[in-house]
């Protein structure tokens, strides 16, 4: 799309346009009053808290459990915090797709919001945390497994 409304990012093997699995990043915002109340930010100057949202749709069914999910939900983290450098961004958003796909998030540091349970963020601050770390986040984890695959930005 021309109006640059999303950047999705693909998962390709290497050598080949074979696509394992993108994902898609757009600005967004939240209203504080929908973050668990440990979330709230203390202050509230602006009536809507910026973030990232991350449309993740998925993995090629034959290439689960390689690790892909795990890397493309790294390189959108990456993304959100270099964002973060050029304006107020404080939360990756997603909505995971069903209840089944709530753990996969949870293990990254997502959480629920209160309202609508498959809705669910990351703080901006948790990712960097988790950098500074070395790891992803709240429950750290280990490095993508799949490094032949490497996603690549196309603008859409
Ligand atoms: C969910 C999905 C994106 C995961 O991608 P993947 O490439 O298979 O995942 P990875 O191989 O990177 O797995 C990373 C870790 O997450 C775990 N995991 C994968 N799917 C999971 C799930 N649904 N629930 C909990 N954990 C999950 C893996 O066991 C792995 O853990 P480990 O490192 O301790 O072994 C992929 O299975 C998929 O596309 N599913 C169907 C569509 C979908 O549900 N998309 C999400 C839309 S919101």
């Amino acid at each position: 799309m021309a109006e640059n409304l999303a950047v999705v990012r693909v998962a390709v093997a290497e050598g080949t346009p074979k696509v394992l699995g993108y994902h898609s990043l757009s600005a967004h915002s939240l209203l504080a009053d929908d973050l668990p109340t440990d979330l709230m930010p203390k202050g509230r100057p602006f009536p809507g808290i910026g973030a990232f949202y991350l449309g993740f749709p998925g993995v090629d069914q034959s290439m689960h459990g390689k690790g892909i999910g795990r890397m493309l939900l790294r390189d959108a983290m990456g993304q959100n915090l270099r964002a973060g450098e050029y304006g107020g961004i404080a939360f990756l958003v997603l909505d995971a797709i069903d209840d089944a796909a709530v753990p996969f998030y949870r293990q990254f540091g997502f959480v629920a919001l209160p309202s609508q349970p498959l809705r669910m963020v990351l703080p901006t601050s948790v990712i960097r945390q988790a950098v500074g770390d070395g790891g992803e986040g709240r429950s750290g984890g280990r490095r993508p497994s799949s490094a032949d695959h490497r996603p690549a930005p196309k603008r859409s």
